[in-house]
């Protein structure tokens, strides 16, 4: 994915990871430097141009990934830059992924409700000319190392069948707990959550439990994929 400024100069790293601030990076020495601000709107674009390209991807109706979102939520995001020699270069970038810190509650496997708060993986995106080339799980182990989370801790909304495909092959992530809502947990979610899942009591009605779990994706109904279409544990 291109654009009409120089991505190389804007993004050093092959990846750069950008939270609510969306500050530009540290230029290498003996680039020139636009004004800050200039930057930063460089940066919002990228981040518009690969939401929309995602949103088109997953068939959703609008996308659930941009700028002005970014601002307003604490969502980290970890963009990926090709570093292929390029001989005109001004760069491009391959995808991104977006994760974020959620309040949910989900069911365990004797469908007791527990009030959580994991990292959730939100929305990924690797371009399409570049997708099955070991990319998304190159942006996924980086950000599973800044995160220090491991695959079975996470929360995914609402995956596409690709993406259940790519953590099966890559995290042997297979058998989903089933929930109520959009979030889909596997296996091993509470033997590993830190800190340790909250118990609600017992006695709580189901309709005074608030599933809140916001997921961006609610609204956003459209999307041909389902939820847990992995192995459901029984
Ligand atoms: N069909 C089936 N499985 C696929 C496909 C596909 N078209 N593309 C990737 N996969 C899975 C497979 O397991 C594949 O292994 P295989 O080729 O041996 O079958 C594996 O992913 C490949 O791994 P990578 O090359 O590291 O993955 P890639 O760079 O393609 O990134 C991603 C994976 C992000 C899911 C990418 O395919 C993509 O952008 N898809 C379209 C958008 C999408 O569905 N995003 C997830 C939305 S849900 C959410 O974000 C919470």
């Amino acid at each position: 994915m291109e654009f009409p400024f120089d991505v190389d100069a804007l993004l050093p790293e092959r990846i750069t990871v950008l939270d609510q601030h969306l500050r530009p990076p540290a230029r290498r020495p003996g680039t020139t430097t636009p004004a800050r601000v200039d930057l930063q709107q460089q940066i919002m674009t990228i981040i518009d141009e690969l939401g929309k390209a995602s949103a088109k991807a997953q068939h959703l109706p609008a996308p659930i990934t941009s700028a002005s979102r970014m601002q307003s939520n604490r969502h980290v995001i970890y963009v990926l830059k090709d570093t292929s020699a390029r001989p005109a270069g001004k760069g491009a970038i391959i995808g991104f992924l977006k994760v974020g810190y959620k309040k949910l509650f989900v069911l365990d496997d004797r469908e007791a409700h527990n009030e959580v708060e994991p990292l959730c993986i939100l929305d990924f995106y690797i371009h399409e000319s570049l997708q099955r080339h070991g990319h998304g799980r190159e942006l996924f182990q980086y950000m599973l190392q800044k995160e220090r989370v491991e695959p079975h801790q996470l929360a995914i909304d609402r995956p596409s069948p690709k993406l259940l495909k790519f953590l099966n092959k890559h995290y042997n992530l297979e058998t989903t707990v089933p929930q109520v809502n959009n979030f889909v947990i596997f296996e091993g979610f509470f033997a590993h959550q830190h800190p340790p899942a909250r118990k609600l009591p017992p006695k709580r009605a189901e309709g005074d439990i608030k599933p809140y779990s916001s997921s961006d994706r609610e609204c956003k109904r459209g999307r041909m994929d389902g939820v847990g279409l992995g192995t459901q544990k029984g």
